[in-house]
């Protein structure tokens, strides 16, 4: 049985997000979803409420755990006893920066291997920023993001529809 887990800020989770864990339950037997709790950023959405618009994309699903973690991945990892870490790539801007993650991770703890899944073409330069940011200006991002995530953005940014 083999154990994932897929680290982020999900601020908010977005489709791409979804299509990446529809992925990683294709290739592994369980997935724990893992939001970070990161005092230092300022997030739009509260880690409850990226715990819930996460159990509502997710569904009833008993392959997948949702979490928080706060400290170093490799370190929660082992706690999980998960070998497997999770993550999403879409446009190339990614690459470099999934590259120093992994390497970082792998000096940390080599026993944890990185894991690579392509996100949906259609989802491949959509992101939680950027969903954020069009949002904010009145943009309709409906069709990037569950339906209950667009409702909290709606609501959150008091954006007219
Ligand atoms: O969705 P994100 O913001 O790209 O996710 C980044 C995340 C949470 C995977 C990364 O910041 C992380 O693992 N943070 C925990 C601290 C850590 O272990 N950093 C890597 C080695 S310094």
């Amino acid at each position: 049985m083999t154990t994932a887990i897929y680290p982020g800020s999900f601020d908010p989770i977005t489709n791409g997000h979804v299509s990446i864990l529809r992925g990683g339950l294709v290739a592994f037997d369980r997935l724990v979803v893992a939001v970070l709790q990161n005092p230092k950023k300022s997030p739009l959405f509260t880690v409850d409420e990226r715990i819930e618009m996460l159990k509502e994309a997710v569904g009833n699903d008993p392959r997948v755990e949702i979490d928080t973690f706060e400290g170093l991945l490799v370190d929660y990892a082992k706690r999980k006893n998960a070998r497997v870490v999770l993550r999403g790539l879409r446009a190339v801007a990614d690459f470099e920066y999934e590259l120093q993650l992994a390497n970082m991770n792998r000096h940390l703890n080599e026993e944890v291997e990185t894991v690579f899944i392509m996100a949906k073409d259609a989802y491949f330069y959509v992101s939680s920023n950027l969903v954020k940011e069009a949002a904010k200006l009145g943009g309709d991002v409906s069709k990037l993001v569950p339906p209950g995530v667009n409702e909290r953005l709606l609501k959150k940014l008091g954006t007219p529809t």
